[in-house]
């Protein structure tokens, strides 16, 4: 097991008191494995990824990676966030490999990969534009090769097509589905979508309502690699489906 989350609970200390953001919650993430986290707004899934990173601290529990236990920031990982966080004065290449700059890795084998990288995003003719230069997809593209330049055995991404319109959000998890594939690695993966997490992953861990915990964990047995017809299935809906009635059931959805 390459993650082990073991009664791992969260509250912050605020002015106006303590929030509990969550409840005792254990998960285990296989190496390789792309499991996806849905749930409402504020229900600790953002907490939940920082706290794996080791850039926030958990209140109780354990969390290990590879055997060691969690108590301090994380390096060997690769994050992307909502938001992309380039830098507007580096080139797009320069940009993606600040991660080889900052660990101190080969630059002219990593200045090989960081191509090859964009290449695959699309973004082959872009790497010497500024951040500035592109568009909101491109950016976030951008990024995703920059928090995979190392090829990190964990990727944390915290609802990193969001801020997208559909059409390229789609284009996005085709090439995240690539890089899966070519360089496999374990992903945690946030999103609202769930579309995009059945889509996306081995397994769906659905959170309740703040202060969150694990309301249901859903296997998608669907056969890769996956097209975005897959999406048409009876299967896939029948996915879709599934987790949207865990959603009913447990209150997190409501209708009149
Ligand atoms: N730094 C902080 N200090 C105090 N409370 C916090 C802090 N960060 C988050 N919280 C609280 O913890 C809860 C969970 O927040 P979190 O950002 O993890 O939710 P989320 O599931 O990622 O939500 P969203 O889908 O909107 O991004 C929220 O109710 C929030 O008020
Ligand atoms: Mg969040």
């Amino acid at each position: 097991m390459l993650i082990k989350i073991e009664d791992v609970t969260k509250t912050y200390s605020t002015r106006n008191g303590p929030i509990r953001a969550l409840d005792p919650l254990s998960l285990d993430i296989k190496q390789n494995e792309f499991v996806s986290i849905v749930g409402p707004s504020g229900c600790g899934k953002s907490t939940l990824m920082m706290m794996l990173s080791g850039l926030v601290s958990h209140s109780t529990g354990r969390i290990s990676i590879a055997g060691k236990p969690i108590n301090g920031p994380y390096t060997d990982i690769g994050i992307v966030f909502q938001q992309d966080t380039l830098l507007e004065w580096r080139t797009v290449i320069r940009n993606v490999l600040l991660q080889a700059e900052l660990r101190k890795l080969d630059m002219v084998k990593y200045t090989e990969r960081a191509r090859h990288l964009l290449e695959i995003v699309g973004l082959k003719d872009f790497e010497n534009m500024y951040p500035h230069e592109l568009s909101g997809g491109m950016r976030q593209r951008a990024s995703i090769c920059r928090a995979l330049l190392h090829n990190p055995p964990l990727l944390l991404m915290d609802e990193p097509f969001g801020a997208l319109d559909a059409l390229t959000r789609d284009q996005l998890n085709v090439d995240l589905m690539r890089f899966w594939r070519e360089s496999p690695t374990t992903v945690l993966f946030i999103t609202h979508s769930v579309s995009e997490a059945v889509f996306l992953s081995d397994r769906v861990v659905i959170m309740s309502a703040r202060p969150g915990r694990i309301e249901d964990v859903v296997d998608i047995n669907l056969p890769r690699p996956r097209r975005l017809a897959i999406r048409e299935t009876p299967q896939f809906l029948e996915y879709s489906r599934r987790i949207g009635r865990v959603f009913e059931s447990s209150g997190i959805l409501r209708e009149d």
